[in-house]
């Protein structure tokens, strides 16, 4: 691929722009300054960097985020700030966008890309991919809320009850449940309708991707193959 389309696809402006960035010695390729942005470069594993700064080639933007609270999965926020704006320029240029929502108050594990197949893949009702959630609850919690959330709770607006797929008492007051929807406001309505409230919800894992203990609050990095097969992704 021509470098300056390269640069280009990866959210570094026009591409007349990246030229300049190229003619301005800014661009290293495979470790090599290279000044030519007409030069031809085989994509699979490239490593460039922009003021030195490492970017891999990578087709699609795929990331996790460990995100905050007091950030709005919405790419127009109202009320605080979007989580994109954790991200780099670049990636944010190319249009990446979270996979799902979560609340405002809620941290955790959130996917953001700018692969329209994986956003797909993983927001489609049909594929019920599993999210593994911790509440913390107001009151301590009881076995009956959990039978209650595994045998299903009626919420406002939905014809039928909404079972929790697995639920499990985490602590006197901490509730881990998995859901396979993704229905605005769910785990706190479901824990309502059983009879508690939720203070403070962290989503574990998607799939069989979790939350990795070492990234930290308002961090990202971007998904290995590992990573998008436990999201049975890639194959
Ligand atoms: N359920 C909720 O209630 N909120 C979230 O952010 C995610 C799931």
């Amino acid at each position: 691929m021509q470098l300056d389309r390269l640069l280009q696809k990866h959210g570094f402006g026009t591409r007349k722009g990246c030229r300049g960035l190229v003619r301005n010695e800014r661009v290293t390729v495979n470790g090599e300054i290279c000044t030519d942005p007409f030069a031809e470069f085989e994509t699979s594993g490239l490593i460039f960097t922009v003021d030195d700064i490492v970017w891999p080639y990578a087709e699609f933007a795929c990331l996790m985020l460990n995100k905050p609270s007091g950030y709005e999965c919405s790419r127009k926020p109202l009320h605080h700030p979007s989580v994109l704006s954790l991200l780099p320029l670049p990636l944010r240029e190319r249009g990446v966008q979270p996979i799902g929502r979560l609340d405002e108050d809620t941290t955790g594990l959130l996917l953001i890309t700018d692969d329209g197949q994986l956003n797909h893949v993983l927001s489609s009702a049909k594929r019920k991919v599993p999210k593994v959630y911790l509440a913390m609850t107001k009151h301590a919690v009881e076995q009956d809320q959990i039978e209650q959330l595994l045998n299903g709770v009626l919420l406002n607006d939905e014809p039928e009850p909404i079972r929790a797929a697995a639920c499990e008492i985490a602590g006197s007051h901490l509730l881990r449940l998995t859901v396979t929807e993704g229905k605005y406001h769910q785990v706190k309505r479901m824990v309502a309708a059983a009879g508690n409230r939720v203070e403070a919800l962290q989503r574990e894992s998607i799939g069989d991707l979790s939350l990795p203990g070492d990234l930290a609050p308002g961090d990202w990095r971007w998904l290995s193959a590992v990573d998008l097969k436990k999201l049975g992704y890639l194959l």
